[in-house]
């Protein structure tokens, strides 16, 4: 069945929960689409996992559509969601609007997902109001990781913890149709949860959010730079993928690969010609 913001908001109304992972190109999309993930986000995790950057803070516009586009062609019924990348929405409500359409339009967006609460609920209103579907994004938001000063748990103290629940329900109001909440205790983000009316998606939020994401790289355990205390390895495909480029390599060097059944024929008669 086709995953819309529609289905994602019913499944809050039902209890349903929602699955989402990342993807960032066509084969990953299809594979996810073909399990039967909810959503998929084209995350600005990109920077980090693909293109080997330690923070989110150089990904482009045009980086998010190049792999926007992939895994739009890849996800039949999941609904994609596209990041928006630092410095895209921040600057003002205007070039909000725009780099969100152009998400949409270039990059074939279902959604796009923005960083931030009370300060970015005018361009969650705005991009709403243009008829493009926003995912919010509180707690641990590494686009602030200069501001944070470290990948930690967000909203421990009752400050922080009164903070977050305003901005939660600041982008509700704003008109986000779901909410990631990253790195928060497992029993704040559960009051969160019941105090919104939109689906809250965790990654290191615990059970009571009413989805879950992860980065697919570490769920696959095929990144090994950081791994956070949130992440479950599902696999080990990086140990899988390893001793297959190794034994690749042996066999070209043994003489062993390629063999017959890799190889194409040409009648002797006509080489014998060319000899
Ligand atoms: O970029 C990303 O992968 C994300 C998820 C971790 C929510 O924003
Ligand atoms: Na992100």
């Amino acid at each position: 069945m086709k995953n819309t913001v529609t289905t994602f908001k019913s499944a809050k109304e039902s209890n349903e929960k929602l699955s989402m992972l990342t993807a960032y190109d066509y084969s990953t999309a299809k594979l996810m689409d073909e399990a039967g993930i909810n959503g998929i986000l084209v995350g600005d995790s990109l920077g980090n996992v693909v293109l080997g950057y330690e923070d989110t803070l150089s990904v482009t516009m045009e980086d998010m559509i190049h792999h926007g586009r992939a895994v739009a062609r890849g996800a039949k019924n999941s609904l994609v969601v596209v990041d928006m990348p630092f410095m895209s929405y921040q600057t003002s409500v205007y070039d909000a609007v725009k780099n969100a359409g152009r998400l949409m339009k270039e990059g074939r967006a279902g959604a796009v997902k923005l960083e931030g609460g009370k300060e970015v609920s005018e361009a969650i209103n705005a991009i709403t109001n243009a008829g493009i579907p926003v995912m919010a994004h509180l707690g641990l938001t590494p686009q602030s990781i200069n501001a944070f000063g470290g990948f930690k748990v967000q909203g421990k103290s009752e400050e922080a913890a009164k903070k977050l629940i305003n901005d939660a329900k600041a982008v509700e109001e704003a008109g986000a149709f779901a909410l990631v909440l990253e790195c928060v205790p497992e029993k704040l983000a559960k009051l969160i949860t019941e105090s919104i009316n939109i689906p809250t998606i965790g990654i290191g939020a615990g059970k009571y959010c009413d989805g879950q994401i992860l980065v697919y790289q570490d769920m696959l355990g095929m990144f090994s730079d950081f791994t956070p205390k949130f992440v479950k390895k599902y696999a080990d495909i990086g140990s899988v993928m390893k001793e297959a480029f190794k034994e690749y390599n042996d066999e070209i060097n043994k003489g062993v690969f390629p063999s017959g059944e890799h190889t194409y024929k040409i009648d002797d008669e006509v080489i014998e010609k060319l000899y």
